[in-house]
């Protein structure tokens, strides 16, 4: 992650009008405006086909801010991040329409960023519109997020559209997962500190744990959820980066090509998923009524435009062998799902129980040590280890305790900033080590194909849970048939 200086940029954001920009981007760019991190010079232009005026984008920003900022508007801020915005009425699919952006960016002095927040049915025509308008050049960066496809074939139509236009180092792809605070300082976790270095293999650890459950159900995004369901929407992209992370080899510095390189090799040792084992290896489940957090909710099916008949799956686990040196014997279990008793992302790494015990007074099997990494909601790191009970009298007793490390606590000055920032400022600046190159998306639909084709060829129909509960009991067999539990 280098330190530069930065040129200014010509942020132009495809679909201004739409829900992405109104909810994360245009509250995430305020946010760096009020913590000085915009180039004095920076640029933001809006473009969407609907017939509007830059007034009107400011106007629609600053509603924007009231309803989603959980916050008040500093006037200030805004007067000066306001005087950056400015609107362009384009019809995406109108390659003539693309010429107004020759007079609204320049090029010679800044860099031109286009983010595509837009479905990606829409990408060629971008891409084409931009190229005939001889407005791009190399310079220029274009960022897009999820849905990358749905499969591996549609994630290559996308990747290959984009890159008739964008060479692969001025496309940034983002997994807002990778800019949260804690999925980060893995980093420094794992390759800071000496005491992890050395034990961070099969040797000392027995197994992992992903979880990443989520309160909310869909949101009123039916039509979306349902064609894409728990494993692509979650799984596929920020579980799967959140075990790279975990999982890979130390890098040789934090540049990008180290990173991805890296990451690429764990997932091209994540052992496939065969039609034979894709009952024993994963559970699928799909919600029905419940209460959440005291709550009633309805079910899945019952769902606000909800098709009655619906097999998609809302929460899925899964066991996951990687077939390396390091991890050989050691597996991952991740789970996610939606409408679980709470929102909660941690990592659990469980460590080997000890050869030998000698504390027999306090406990028959010593537990394992723990380390528990929590990404959200309060970021924060726990050390689970056995320590004698203050006393002179008897024998030694021993007592688990907690070594805490709560970000909020220890780092009590400096804001945790969600990770649209970090992406977007990252994006501005020109550093693509936290995006995702082609390779790794692919490969890791590579994976995620198997699996999804095994539960297509056995018909395998999702397991009911009621909301407000950690998934179908299936997925406690999964860990319970290893003799394992999941952490509650
Ligand atoms: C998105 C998914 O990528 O991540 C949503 O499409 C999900 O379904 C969201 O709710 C979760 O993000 P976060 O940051 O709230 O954990």
């Amino acid at each position: 992650m280098t330190n530069k200086t930065f040129k200014p940029c010509d942020l132009v954001i495809y679909g201004a009008l739409g829900d992405l920009s109104k909810r994360k981007l245009l509250i995430s760019l305020y946010r760096l405006e009020k913590h000085d991190l915009l180039e004095a010079d920076t640029r933001i232009i809006g473009v969407d086909r609907l017939d509007e005026t830059s007034e009107g984008f400011v106007e629609i920003a600053h509603k924007s801010l009231q309803s989603f900022l959980n916050n008040t508007i500093d006037e200030q801020i805004w007067q000066r991040f306001s005087k950056r915005l400015s609107y362009l009425k384009i019809d995406l699919t109108q390659a003539e329409q693309y010429k107004q952006l020759n007079a609204a960016v320049d090029a010679k002095k800044r860099v031109m960023v286009n983010y595509f927040a837009v479905a990606p049915f829409l990408f060629k025509n971008i891409c084409q519109g931009l190229q005939s308008c001889g407005v791009l050049n190399a310079e220029s960066r274009m960022v897009m997020e999820k849905p990358i496809g749905h499969d591996l074939k549609s994630s290559k139509e996308i990747n290959d559209v984009v890159a008739d236009v964008f060479h692969e180092d001025q496309v940034y792809r983002i997994d807002h997962y990778l800019g949260k605070e804690t999925v980060l300082n893995l980093l420094a976790l794992r390759f800071a500190n000496s005491i992890f270095t050395t034990n961070w293999n099969h040797n000392t650890i027995d197994h992992i744990q992903i979880t990443v459950g989520e309160d909310i159900g869909i949101e009123g995004r039916w039509d979306y959820f349902d064609k894409t369901g728990q494993l692509r929407d979650m799984l596929q992209n920020h579980l799967l980066q959140i075990l790279t992370f975990v999982a890979m080899e130390p890098p040789a510095d934090l540049s990008a090509e180290s990173i991805h390189s890296e990451k690429i090799k764990v997932l091209k040792a994540l052992r496939p998923i065969t039609v034979r084992e894709v009952e024993e290896k994963t559970v699928r489940g799909q919600y029905t009524a419940g209460f959440v957090k005291g709550q009633a909710v309805p079910g899945y099916l019952e769902e606000e435009g909800a098709n009655t008949k619906s097999t998609t799956e809302t929460f899925v686990a899964v066991r996951v062998d990687i077939d390396n040196w390091r991890w050989a014997g050691v597996p991952f279990y991740m789970r996610t799902g939606k409408r679980t008793p709470n929102k909660r992302t941690e990592i659990v790494v469980n460590f080997k129980q000890l050869p030998h015990n000698i504390f027999k007074d306090s406990f028959h099997d010593l537990p394992a040590n723990k380390l528990v990494i929590h990404l959200q909601p309060n970021e924060g790191v726990d050390v689970m280890m056995l320590n004698k009970v203050p006393g002179i009298d008897g024998n030694i007793k021993l007592q688990q305790t907690k070594l805490d490390l709560s970000f909020s606590e220890t780092f009590k000055k400096n804001r945790i900033f969600g990770g649209y920032e970090k992406l977007i400022l990252e994006a501005l600046r020109g550093n693509p080590t936290l995006f995702l190159s082609r390779e790794e998306i692919e490969q890791a639909w590579t994976w995620v194909d198997s699996i999804q084709s095994a539960w297509s060829h056995n018909h395998t129909a999702p397991k009911p849970y009621p909301a407000g509960s950690w998934g179908p009991v299936a997925s406690v067999a999964l860990l319970a048939r290893d003799g394992r539990a999941w952490e509650e």
